[in-house]
């Protein structure tokens, strides 16, 4: 008998190594635009890059503890729910299933962990 070959969830993002703490890199997965975000613990998560109040990529943020902060209004994000801390946003982005395999970050936009509403793909 042999033992099942089981795949990690999602696509590949890019590689751990690649992803400083308090960083956060944008990548494009099957349109969507994802930030994998490293926190001043060194956690990992993969959440929208589009702020939810403008068209402004959150990766270009400072991440400060578990948050990100959008540069343009100053929104902070939870990164592990999602959720804005501060206004002028006030809905959510998508938190997003995040895998860790062999130093690899595997992404699955399907998979929204907080309930918010997929981000619309890009042409
Ligand atoms: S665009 Fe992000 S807070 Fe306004």
């Amino acid at each position: 008998m042999s033992a099942a070959v089981t795949e990690p969830a999602g696509v590949f993002a890019c590689r751990a190594e690649d992803v400083a703490v308090k960083s956060a890199v944008r990548v494009e997965l099957g349109g969507y635009p994802v930030a994998v975000v490293r926190d001043s613990e060194g956690n990992l998560h993969a959440i929208g890059d589009t702020c939810s109040h403008a068209e402004i990529s959150l990766s270009e943020g400072d991440v400060e503890g578990c948050t990100i902060e959008c540069w343009a209004h100053g929104s902070s994000f939870d990164l592990n729910t999602g959720e804005p801390l501060t206004l002028p946003a006030y809905e959510p982005v998508p938190v997003f299933a995040l895998t860790l395999e062999d130093g690899d970050v595997y992404v699955d936009v399907h998979q929204i962990l907080n309930g918010a509403e997929a981000p619309d793909a890009e042409a």
